[in-house]
């Protein structure tokens, strides 16, 4: 499916000042990024819009501030650093957003210059996507560019406000996730194997609803498993479980079963007396969980299972971990999930959030096809919402 929005090709920048919204929203510790996929990501755009002589001003959000005024620990000062420091760029930055200060600092960007402003989110009036925010943010730039795709599904000042003032397109990134995210459902090579962990069914409930309406397989894993262990009659011990969507989860197998969708639940468990990095692991069969044991990964028979599904696909979706991966004594069955997935010769699309800390935990980053920069986001435009940044942006 083609990218039916304008991007920075499609508009004249020489010359102009660009506003443009990025997700620098970065772990940080200790004021120093500990990853900086995000801010890699962004650069292709950065640099198109240096190269072709544009000035540009960057904002972000960082974290949740409570938007009373500066934290000075989600600054996005070392987000602008790192940019600086990945591009050999002068990077500018300045530590106000919507005041005299950033004014006079957006006045002296010239063609090629690059400023990034403090974060977003420090005024409350951002989040609630307030006409003052937008129109100030849109009379800093003569072109407002949206890249930053993994807070595209938030409708908030910096993300849709300036498309109402200045003309609006899409960066890069924003284009790439979105045309591969939708492009993998409307027509996946076949088989495809969509693969969901994590802990909630209620948190994933949209994205099963939609993969089952276009996978040939649904392999699930993670905490969310036990809710479907319910559903079919097991008992789970004291594993997590969601006891209001029992019901919900089994309409999803019954559905599954109906439009001939192969489903594929653990076979056996790795579970433990309590959660802990202390805990110690047994092997269980799914039917057979004691009353006083909690689920913390999927066994080995249920890996081999699982790699032999994956083995045979031509397009892979996957979110979510089947384990708590961050303990190595339960990381087996997503690293088998994750090995499986890059020894396979498939088009991979990793969506955002755990399953990607969990594929560069295994240093397999490198053999997918793309790992989405959205958590929410890409879990929003899987289940077929439009995202509202995107929705204000030119039509192509
Ligand atoms: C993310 O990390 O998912 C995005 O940056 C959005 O952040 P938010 O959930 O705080 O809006």
């Amino acid at each position: 499916m083609a990218f039916t929005k304008k991007t920075v090709r499609d508009i004249d920048v020489d010359g102009k000042r660009v506003i443009m919204r990025v997700d620098f929203n970065v772990p940080l510790k200790d004021g120093v990024v500990t990853d900086d996929t995000r801010v890699r990501a962004a650069i292709p755009t950065i640099q198109y819009l240096k190269e072709h002589n544009a000035g540009i001003v960057l904002m972000s959000h960082l974290g949740r501030p409570k938007g009373d005024g500066p934290e000075p620990e989600l600054s996005l000062k070392p987000a602008a650093d790192k940019l600086a420091e990945l591009t050999g760029y002068d990077v500018k930055f300045v530590d106000d957003t919507y005041g005299e200060a950033a004014a006079a600092a957006v006045a002296e960007v010239k063609p090629g210059d690059i400023l990034v402003l403090e974060n977003v989110r420090f005024l409350k009036a951002e989040k609630k996507n307030d006409p003052e925010v937008a129109k100030k943010l849109a009379s800093y730039g003569d072109i407002f560019v949206l890249d930053a795709f993994g807070t595209a599904h938030r409708a908030q000042g910096s993300v849709v406000g300036p498309a109402a003032y200045i003309p609006a397109v899409a960066g890069f990134l924003l284009e790439k996730e979105v045309d591969t995210l939708t492009s993998i459902f409307a027509e996946p090579e076949r088989p495809f194997v969509a693969i969901v962990g994590g802990s909630k069914v209620s948190s994933k409930i949209g994205v099963l609803d939609h993969l089952i309406d276009s996978a040939d397989t649904l392999i699930i894993g993670g905490g969310m498993a036990y809710t479907f262990f319910l559903a079919q009659g097991y008992t789970v011990g004291t594993s997590l479980k969601e006891e209001d969507w029992v019901e919900r989860a089994g309409e999803m197998l019954k559905k599954a079963e109906e439009k001939g969708v192969k489903i594929l639940l653990p076979i056996d468990n790795v579970v433990s007396d309590h959660f802990g990095e202390d805990a110690e692991g047994e092997v269980v069969d799914s039917d057979k969980i004691p009353d006083d044991r909690m689920g913390m990964d999927i066994g080995p028979k249920t890996r081999e299972l699982y790699t032999e599904a994956i083995k045979g696909a031509k397009t892979v979706f996957w979110n979510g971990p089947m384990g708590v991966f961050e303990f190595d004594q339960f990381a087996a069955g997503t690293e088998a999930v994750a090995r499986a997935v890059a020894d396979s010769d498939c088009t991979s699309i990793i969506g955002g959030g755990d399953s990607v800390a969990a594929i560069n935990k295994f240093d397999l980053a490198d053999k997918m096809s793309w790992i989405s920069t959205g958590g929410g986001a890409s879990m929003e435009l899987v289940e077929g919402k439009a995202l509202p940044g995107v929705e204000a942006l030119l039509d192509a």
